[in-house]
């Protein structure tokens, strides 16, 4: 019980909870003896991933960290792997009040947080409905998106805006954004840094926006709003709960222009986002 640990350590571990809370993670086991990276449902008998086995060993041996499931998180339906660096991020974010898409802008202003804007053209905030229900986060600004300022404006965006219409909704009804603000050279993955300096006013501008799904479309998307390493392929199209919402990782647009096939998959999972949001398929117009 918490109550026979040190109130320090309390203190620690109480902070520690509230931080896996804010990342969907409500089951904790007392025997974490298999903990390698895994991916499991609530449901199985695995363990969850905790805290790093260096933050296990400031834990006094012999004592309990959890005895008992917090309470059950019912949408989650994988655990993602969380790294501890992630905490700095949501606790900053989290620490801002009367946030508005206006005052992330400005906050970002002419930016040179990092050396991605020493090749920006123009800074890609985001685009759509302020009012959301749903937001779809992609990787960075392309070439097209550079020039235009404007998120998935280039081949991928056609795509990506085909999605949303068989979905029967349009891009104004939504909402969309990246990872990192300003285009990577050559259109090469953002490098951790710079995902680490964008990553805040991506955080800022889904809590504004308040949607009902997140869909992250890719590995960096989903990687950066999960604090993961693990593959898309483990969790895609599979159900998590991210700060309170539902988050759906589904493949890339970039990626389904080179891999055909692998557009069934993402119809899938856009099929479960429109479910989610009542949604029904758009009547086929009669010839
Ligand atoms: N790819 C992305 O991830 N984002 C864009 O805005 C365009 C292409």
């Amino acid at each position: 019980m918490l109550a026979t640990i040190p109130e320090s350590l309390q203190e620690k571990i109480e902070k520690r909870l509230r931080y896996y809370e804010d990342l969907g993670i409500r089951l904790f086991y007392r025997d974490r003896a298999a903990a390698p990276e895994v991916l499991s449902a609530p449901s199985a008998s695995a363990p969850t991933t905790g805290p790093s086995s260096a933050e296990e060993s400031s834990l006094p041996k012999g004592k309990s960290k959890v005895e008992k499931p917090v309470t059950a998180a019912p949408t989650a339906q994988v655990i993602p792997v969380v790294k501890p660096s992630g905490a700095s991020l949501f606790e900053e974010v989290d620490k801002i009040h009367d946030d508005t898409l206006l005052k992330i802008r400005e906050d970002i202003g002419d930016c040179t947080r990092c050396k991605l804007h020493k090749g920006r053209n123009k800074l890609v905030f985001g685009d759509g409905s302020p009012a959301a229900e749903l937001v779809f986060v992609g990787e960075g600004p392309g070439a097209d998106e550079d020039m235009q300022g404007l998120p998935f404006v280039g081949r991928a965006g056609k795509l990506l805006t085909q999605m949303i219409e068989a979905m029967g909704l349009q891009r104004k009804d939504v909402y969309i954004c990246n990872v990192v603000k300003c285009r990577p050279p050559e259109n090469r993955t953002p490098e951790p840094d710079e995902v680490q300096t964008c990553s805040p006013y991506l955080l800022r501008q889904i809590d504004v926006i308040n949607p009902k799904v997140i869909v992250c479309l890719g590995a960096v998307a989903a990687k950066a709003l999960l604090q993961t390493t693990r593959g898309i392929t483990q969790f895609r199209g599979q159900w998590l709960e991210w700060r309170g919402r539902k988050l759906m990782a589904t493949y890339h647009p970039a990626y389904l222009l080179r891999n055909p096939p692998a557009k069934a998959d993402v119809w899938k999972d856009l099929q479960k986002v429109m479910a989610e949001l009542g949604l029904t398929l758009p009547k086929k117009k009669s010839s």
